[in-house]
């Protein structure tokens, strides 16, 4: 593991720890071992932070900009505090995305080069058949599964990070659970709008070719 990686994992290990959660150890070691080694998964395949350890940075951004916009928020609505405990954003933003160390698999892969010329890269194939079990859902589970203790609002801004890009359009329900979810826990629309920013704005062109 390389040593950005290693400084990120401290990170990420300090702020989970920092909540005071039961079960936080299991899920650090469940993280490591169990899941197909969550801290140097990459966070996509084409898109943003397509290396090892991309999907630990991206955590960590969403993790940085949703407690930012928590300080934020509850300045300009001080009421809604106890509605966005810290230790709430940091669970929800550090595991909403845990579903996908499961589905990138590194592979070796052949493409030309500028010369036109056929060489071996690293890269990642993508594989649901492990647990077929969908995105935010099945980051919800895992996070279950490895033993922490975790909130209602935490599992709901975890299950429905992906806001409406993430809805089987012929699901009523599911839209509406969404909007029940949004209206219930103001920590789902925190998560969403963390995620979006970090994905869209902080790691905007930061794909490897
Ligand atoms: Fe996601
Ligand atoms: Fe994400």
């Amino acid at each position: 593991m390389n040593y950005q990686i290693e400084a990120n994992k401290e990170e990420f290990v300090k702020l989970l720890r920092s909540t005071g959660r039961e079960g936080v150890d299991d899920l650090i070691e469940y993280l490591d071992e169990g899941c197909n080694h969550f801290f140097t998964a990459p966070a996509s395949v084409n898109h943003h932070l397509n290396s090892d350890g991309g999907l630990l940075e991206h955590s960590l951004n969403v993790c940085h900009v949703a407690l930012r916009l928590r300080e934020l928020v509850v300045e300009m609505r001080p009421e809604l505090e106890p509605r966005l405990k810290r230790e709430s954003v940091i669970i929800a933003s550090l595991l909403h995305d845990i579903c996908k160390a499961d589905v990138y698999r590194p592979a070796r892969r052949k493409r030309k080069d500028a010369k036109g010329l056929w060489v071996e890269v690293d890269t990642y194939d993508v594989d649901y058949s492990n647990f077929p079990m969908g995105h935010g859902e099945k980051s919800a589970v895992m996070a279950l599964w490895a033993g922490l203790d975790i909130t209602q609002e935490e599992l709901l801004a975890i299950r429905w990070h992906m806001t409406a890009w993430d809805l089987p359009f012929q699901s009523t329900e599911a839209g509406k659970s969404l909007n029940a979810a949004r209206d219930l826990h103001p920590l789902c629309s925190l998560i969403q709008l963390a995620d979006g920013v970090a994905a869209n704005l902080l790691e905007h062109g930061n794909e490897e070719e």
